[in-house]
């Protein structure tokens, strides 16, 4: 049953996120002509009673985990593709997180210059984040999201009841975007008691209703960034709040690291170089925190190991940030009213200085 239906706006071509209540919408889906599905090895074993009535050779089973998101699995897609009959007309049907997204979107975005995709998000992160980015995205030489392409799906269906079988750490990395979100919307600082509420409730994973309407808010936030700027050249880059630290975390660690955990230390970060430049003050930037960041960074159990936080190589990681355009650093900044800024003058000093403050907050 559908629940709700959004729709997407893009130059590139609008599209609808329906909201579904239950996996019933699978089967109907699963039977369009000329299709074929590409689901990763984890979530196919997962959910293959699904996948039962999919002919085998209509039907791709491959790792895509994030070390699997490169040009390598790329080809191997591609090959399995070009034998299909159908060419300009074949639609692939993806399930699984932002990697799938990401893998898929680019293949359908390059093969015969764009075929159909219709997207299946099965992680909180590509629900409530990528699954409207319309980016695709691959690593390479080990650096994140470096090659890419912006291509969104033709229709993405939302069920949050994939959510059940997602492991706590990536049900916690996209709490962590959603935190960014909120964080981000329209005068944030007014509406912090909301926000904090708002990911509490989700991070006990209440009722669906509930989860799928956070969705709904963080998709709306971004939205509202991307307005205007859907090829990112301007105010859409404050999205990237938490993503620059973030995103070398995740090479650094070897992608053990989740995209959304490495976002939450981002934020602390960004927020601790802010106030040593007196733009944020301490007690705003300690409440956010307690209340919102800390709450949701796995520190138990020795998920971090000390040499993921080592200044030399995240300060190069963040040397091949993708925003870069001039010697110093990028980094998307808090200001007073937590209004954002991107700025471009970020020294190694001041890197090296946010990772100390950050490891004493966090406790690693
Ligand atoms: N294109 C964009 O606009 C955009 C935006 C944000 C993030 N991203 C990218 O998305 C990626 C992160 O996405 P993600 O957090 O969804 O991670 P992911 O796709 O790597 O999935 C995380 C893990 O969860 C497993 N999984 C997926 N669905 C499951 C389910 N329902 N039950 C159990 N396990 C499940 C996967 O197999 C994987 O092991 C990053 O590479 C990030 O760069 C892209
Ligand atoms: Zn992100």
């Amino acid at each position: 049953m559908q629940i709700k239906k959004l729709t997407i706006p893009s130059s590139i071509r609008n599209f609808s996120v329906y909201f579904e209540k239950d996996f019933d919408f699978i089967e109907d889906l699963l039977q369009i002509s000329n299709s074929v599905v590409i689901v990763g090895v984890h979530v196919y074993r997962l959910y293959r009673k699904f996948f039962k009535i999919v002919a085998p050779e209509r039907l791709i089973v491959i790792p895509l985990e994030e070390k699997n998101k490169t040009l390598d699995t790329v080809m191997i897609l591609y090959k399995r593709l070009l034998q299909f009959s159908a060419k300009k007309n074949l639609t692939v049907i993806s399930f699984g997180g932002g990697t799938n997204q990401d893998v898929v979107g680019f293949v359908a975005s390059t093969l015969y210059r764009g075929i159909q995709w219709v997207y299946v998000p099965t992680t909180l992160l590509a629900m409530a984040d990528s699954a409207v980015g319309l980016k695709t995205s691959l690593n390479f030489l080990n650096y994140k999201n470096v090659i890419g392409t912006f291509y969104p799906p033709h229709k993405v269906y939302i069920c949050v009841r994939f959510l059940g079988t997602l492991p706590e750490i990536e049900y916690l990395s996209g709490l962590g975007e959603i935190t960014k979100f909120f964080l981000m919307k329209k005068d944030a600082r007014e509406h912090f008691r909301e926000s904090v509420e708002a990911i509490d409730t989700l991070r006990k994973k209440k009722d669906g209703e509930t989860i799928a309407s956070i969705i709904v808010e963080s998709i709306q936030i971004k939205l509202s960034y991307m307005k205007g700027d859907e090829f990112d050249l301007e105010r859409r880059n404050l999205l990237n709040y938490g993503h620059e630290l973030g995103h070398a975390l995740e090479s650094v660690s070897k992608f053990h690291i989740p995209h959304g955990i490495g976002v939450l230390l981002g934020i602390l970060f960004a927020n601790a170089v802010s106030v040593t430049r007196q733009w944020l003050d301490k007690r705003t930037c300690m409440y956010i925190n307690e209340k919102l960041l800390l709450p949701n960074i796995p520190v138990q159990g020795g998920f971090f190991k000390k040499n993921y936080f080592d200044a030399d190589r995240i300060i190069d990681c963040m040397k091949q940030d993708k925003k870069r355009t001039s010697d110093g650093l990028v980094l998307v900044l808090p200001k007073e009213n937590l209004s954002l800024c991107k700025v471009h003058d970020i020294t190694s000093s001041e890197v090296r200085a946010g990772l100390m403050v950050l490891t004493k907050t966090v406790g690693f």
